[in-house]
């Protein structure tokens, strides 16, 4: 499996440290920065990795910033993302089953570096269960197609 990853500078510590993990699981890593503690704009970064998602270049992607929350709601501006923040196993491990979720963000200044790599492990290894969630998945993209009326 392929990954692309991004943090913004609130995010950089723990992007490096989930690179390990991501390594350690055998995943192949696209890094697409940012590399330094110069401050970024988060919306540039969730669109790099939400590109390499939606292109197909990586089957799914990683967003790190402070608390996850700028870089979800970027993330999830880009029609075909669903970018779950998780801040527990339990929620990583659902955002795959039920919500299909293609990009995970984190929050460096919420969550530690050891729960945060059980929440990676979690999420690389959750799958989509299909069934009644799959018409539920169509009904988003309807959403992103602007439908007036899904239900
Ligand atoms: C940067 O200071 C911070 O605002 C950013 O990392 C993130 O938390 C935004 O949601």
């Amino acid at each position: 499996m392929k990954i692309a990853i991004g943090s913004d500078h609130g995010g950089l510590n723990l992007k490096t440290a989930m690179k390990e993990v991501l390594v350690a699981a055998g995943v192949e890593v696209l890094d697409c920065g940012t590399h330094t503690i110069v401050s970024v704009d988060y919306p540039d970064i969730a669109q790099q990795v939400a590109t390499a998602v939606t292109s197909g270049v990586a089957e799914r992607g990683i967003l790190i910033c402070g608390t996850g929350i700028g870089m979800s709601i970027a993330a999830n501006k880009i029609d075909g993302i669903r970018a779950a923040l998780c801040t527990d196993v339990f929620s990583a491990l659902m955002s795959r089953e039920h919500n299909d979720a293609n990009i995970l963000v984190l929050g460096e200044r919420v969550t530690g570096v050891g729960h945060a790599g059980l929440i990676v492990q979690t999420w690389l290894t959750g799958e989509f269960q299909q069934g009644r969630h799959s018409q539920r998945i169509e009904k988003i993209m309807a959403l992103e197609a602007g439908c007036d009326k899904i239900g």
